[in-house]
């Protein structure tokens, strides 16, 4: 039986402005995420609590009460959005633990290794569902119609990176697959769903676009650079899975002789040996792949802000800009 945990949301210490600023509203996503999770078959509520408790950083509402406030889009409907991103983002962490056969997530053993395969994609296909339901009360067909794009988008990326582990890939279809699983989702919650005025959903979408590059980039750093006690993740699961990430890519541009090294290893895996991917990983870390990386994910976050500009000048404004930083700079 699951122990009970009440972790609270574990918030980045860069993002204090914003946080002060929408406090209130992400409590009220809290109780209303609590809501949604509730179903009469008890194991559901235990399998997404596991992960839901465990806390994360809550980036998405975080970007979406932001953008609203900053959209002048504030309200109860802006509310439900933000608890529906964390519900979409749970609902794929749920999926991807699964796919990437993650062992652990937020500094626990992932829901699937807790409560098994089959539970856990089914939970997630619940959080889905739940998120939809959430979103059709909004009662406009419009919003409806952009998280179920959202959504497609996410499982096409997803699909994209399995169906490509254990192959090369070049840039474009490595961009291809964040923009799906990751960069998708980022655009809708800073669009606050298309609830903002037509004027301002271009520049909040595009912003929301190039801070999940921002962000996924940041995250296939840190897979090859963070302790597990830092991310909360296994580390280098990434490599093991046969997925090649920017930095690799990077790496194998700068070492001609890594890229054989590397081909050789997925020919024969995934998953890849220990033995190979200590040596991939050597290798990697003696090129400058990975603060190339980190650059190129600091570019993302200049041009998400540089879309700001459309915005008028406001204190969540400045906190949105603080949130593109902190994506690109992060460490868990
Ligand atoms: C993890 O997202 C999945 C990615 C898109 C890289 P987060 O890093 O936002 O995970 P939590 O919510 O803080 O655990
Ligand atoms: C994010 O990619 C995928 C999702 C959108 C869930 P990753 O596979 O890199 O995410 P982590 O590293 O497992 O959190
Ligand atoms: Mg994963
Ligand atoms: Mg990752």
């Amino acid at each position: 039986m699951l122990e009970p945990l009440r972790t609270p949301p574990r918030p980045v210490s860069a993002l204090t402005r914003g946080i002060d600023l929408v406090t209130q509203d992400l409590e009220q996503v809290e109780r209303a995420l609590g809501r949604l999770l509730e179903s009469t078959v008890a194991i559901l509520p235990q399998i997404s609590n596991h992960l839901v408790e465990a806390g994360g950083k809550r980036l998405r509402p975080l970007l979406t009460l932001l953008a609203a406030a900053a959209a002048d889009a504030r309200g109860d409907h802006a509310i439900t959005v933000a608890a529906v991103g964390e519900l979409i983002h749970t609902a794929t962490l749920l999926h991807d633990d699964v796919v990437d056969t993650g062992e652990f997530r937020r500094g626990r053993p992932s829901a699937r290794l807790h409560f098994g395969n089959g539970l856990a994609v089914l939970a997630g296909d619940f959080c889905l569902a739940r998120a939809l339901e959430a979103i059709a009360s909004t009662r406009d067909p419009e919003v409806v119609a952009r998280l179920a794009a959202t959504v497609t988008r996410m499982a096409e990326g997803e699909i994209a990176q399995l169906a490509n582990a254990g192959a090369t890939l070049d840039r474009s279809g490595y961009y291809t697959i964040i923009d799906g699983k990751t960069a998708t989702l980022f655009a809708w919650c800073a669009a606050v769903g298309g609830l903002a005025t037509p004027a301002l959903d271009g520049p909040l979408t595009d912003f929301g676009r190039e801070l999940g590059y921002a962000f996924q980039i940041a995250d296939d750093v840190l897979d090859y650079t963070a302790s597990a006690d830092t991310s909360g993740k296994t580390p280098a699961r990434d490599l093991r899975d046969g997925k090649i990430t920017l930095p690799l890519l990077l790496a194998c541009e700068a070492d001609p002789k890594l890229a054989p090294v590397v081909r050789d290893a997925l020919d024969e895996g995934p998953p890849l040996g220990e033995a190979v991917v200590e040596r991939i990983l050597a290798r990697v870390a003696a090129t400058d792949a990975l603060a190339a990386s980190s650059r190129i994910a600091e570019r993302h976050a200049a041009a998400a802000i540089a879309h700001l500009d459309a915005l008028p000048a406001s204190p969540a404004r400045a906190a949105l800009i603080d949130l593109a930083k902190a994506a690109a700079r992060r460490s868990r």
